[in-house]
């Protein structure tokens, strides 16, 4: 999986779209809510420093009570000796996995997802999911990640790195296609939510400042580089860099990536 400690140092780059998200659909969401304590949980809610900074900290929502869940123990372990609190605790669970009971009984006035679901191959199962620990009428907010040159760049150094061979397998299929757009809309459509608002980013950006910020915001998400010995691990942040330099055709560190925002609403439970 992910690792935690190089993550919950280099994810300004992630903390940057929450950001987006609430300047997007924030006054939507207060609208929507108007006074109400909000019952969330927050799914793959990684080291909890955005979900603790953002969500609570500067999206001027009021909440009753957060859960952050996520499939990482190492994570989850994280976000709660950092962020745990009365109001807000971290647990284990795997958005494609049957929802633990007592959640199950929550049902939820939001669901957030901000950068996770790019991690998950069964796009359908997790929408599923989330519609599973919605009230309805409940809304699923999104930050869906979809395409950035690395992973071509990842595709042309797997000859060299084998760890990293089949990584592709270890992310969304949605990297892959053109229309990730409309295959989100069709699964949310299937699995029993509403489109709010949908906006689709093709150009993105986030100002690194420095190549080393961008590499490091790579290795963080990269789930094997904590396979490759030390060595390793610095020659692949290197090429990684030269490939996506040379993709590119410059060393700008503010080239445009793919990036979809969304709030939907649960219309009705779906399965
Ligand atoms: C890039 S981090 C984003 C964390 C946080 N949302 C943020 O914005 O900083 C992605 C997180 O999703 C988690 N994740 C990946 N697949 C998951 C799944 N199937 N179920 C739950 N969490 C998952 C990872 O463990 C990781 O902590």
């Amino acid at each position: 999986m992910q690792n935690v400690e190089l993550y919950s140092k280099n994810n300004n780059c992630q903390k940057s779209a929450s950001r987006k998200f609430y300047n997007y659909f924030g006054d939507l969401l207060k609208a929507e809510f108007k006074n109400q304590e909000i019952s969330l949980i927050d799914v793959g809610s990684g080291c909890g420093t955005i979900l603790s900074e953002v969500t609570v900290g500067e999206s001027g929502l009021k909440f009753a009570k957060i859960f952050g869940v996520d499939k990482s123990e190492k994570m989850v372990n994280f976000a709660s000796e950092t962020y745990g609190s009365d109001l807000m605790s971290f647990r284990y669970m795997d958005v494609i996995d049957k929802i633990p009971d007592d959640l199950m009984s929550e049902q939820f006035d939001m669901v957030t997802s901000f950068y996770c679901l790019h991690h998950v191959r069964d796009l359908k199962k997790a929408f599923e999911t989330i519609n599973g620990l919605l009230a309805v009428n409940g809304l699923f907010g999104c930050v869906f990640f979809t395409w950035h040159t690395f992973i071509t760049a990842w595709d042309a150094l797997t000859e060299k790195y084998p760890v990293m061979s089949n990584w592709r397998n270890r992310f969304t299929p949605l990297f892959a296609v053109d229309n990730p757009d409309e295959i989100i809309k069709n699964n949310l459509s299937e699995s029993g939510f509403e489109i709010v608002k949908f906006i689709d980013d093709r150009n993105e950006f986030y100002n690194f400042s420095v190549p080393e910020n961008m590499a490091k915001t790579l290795d963080a998400i990269n789930p094997f580089f904590t396979s490759m010995s030390e060595e390793e691990q610095k020659q692949f942040s290197k090429d990684q860099m030269s490939k996506i330099f040379e993709l590119q055709k410059s060393e700008s560190l503010v080239e445009p990536f793919r990036v979809i925002y969304f709030v939907a609403r649960k219309t009705k439970t779906c399965c």
